[in-house]
């Protein structure tokens, strides 16, 4: 077998890219020849230096920008050919929760996605009630979005997201802004996602809170992607892209187990 064949066929990966690029027009090479790719089931991190083009990859993954060059692919389709249908698979969850809110109350807000969905009135009820235990929302039903904490209208995108039941969820830095307490309930819900066989791809900033949970760590540098590999290889290199070094790490993964304890 030659090393081109020895790989698995690009079907196999639920999600990915193949050389893509984007030209902003003033000029900027956003993202330059990615390739990059997404198992079904996998939790990964996407981590770089402010930037690197991790929101403008994201963003492509679901159609939501266009590529200048290369192209995405759901399971080996090309998603051009069903944006609406990609959307409802990949879920976004954006860095600014407030951008996300679109109903009047939290429920409203969570039954907003499957209600596009044309869904009958049952299983928008099944879902919204899923997505607000599972984000530990109840209590709020009936509050109004804006009013909400940073961390609550976190919680609140991630149920909206969820409630849409896509096969990926990709969250971008939704840790910024929340105090220990915010970051250990949006990291459950995450992590609760994940146990319900979702695919996660998180862009954080912060190795040593999530470290523990992933299989895989994916760091961009410049546009491209710059490593590739499990957390206890990548960790030893964190320092080269900008990213913080978890304290006593010693380039072992032994303090990373945050939320475990
Ligand atoms: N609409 C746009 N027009 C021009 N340049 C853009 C646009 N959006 C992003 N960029 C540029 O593309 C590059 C990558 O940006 P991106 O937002 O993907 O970085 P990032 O890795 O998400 O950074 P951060 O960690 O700060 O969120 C940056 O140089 C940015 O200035
Ligand atoms: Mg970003």
């Amino acid at each position: 077998m030659t090393p081109e064949t020895a790989g698995p066929a690009k079907g196999d990966f639920l999600l990915h890219a193949e050389e893509l690029s984007h030209h902003f027009p003033d000029g900027t090479l956003a993202i330059d020849g990615v390739n990059f790719h997404v198992r079904r089931g996998e939790f990964l991190l996407l981590m770089g230096r402010n930037g690197s083009g991790k929101t403008v990859l994201i963003r492509h993954l679901n159609g939501l920008y266009k590529p200048t060059g290369g192209e995405v692919f759901l399971e080996g389709q090309p998603i051009r050919h069903n944006l609406r249908e990609t959307r409802r698979r990949i879920g976004l969850v954006f860095q600014d929760a407030d951008s996300q809110i679109v109903g009047q109350t939290v429920w409203r807000d969570i039954a907003f996605g499957p209600e596009n969905l044309r869904l009958d009135r049952e299983e928008i009820e099944r879902r919204v009630e899923a997505a607000l235990r599972l984000l530990g929302l109840e209590h709020l039903r009936d509050h109004r979005p804006h009013l909400l904490s940073g961390g609550e209208k976190r919680r609140l995108a991630i149920a909206g997201v969820f409630a849409m039941d896509p096969d990926i969820i990709i969250l971008d830095e939704p840790f910024s802004n929340l105090d220990f307490e915010g970051v250990r309930q949006v990291l459950e819900g995450i992590l609760a996602l994940h146990r319900k066989g979702h695919t996660i791809i998180l862009v954080t900033h912060d190795f040593e809170k999530s470290a523990a949970h992933a299989e895989r760590v994916v760091i961009m540098d410049r546009g491209r992607i710059a490593a590739d590999g499990p957390p206890e290889e990548i960790v030893g290199i964190l320092g080269d892209f900008g990213i913080r070094v978890p304290f006593g790490s010693d380039r072992s993964m032994e303090s990373l187990t945050w939320l475990n304890q």
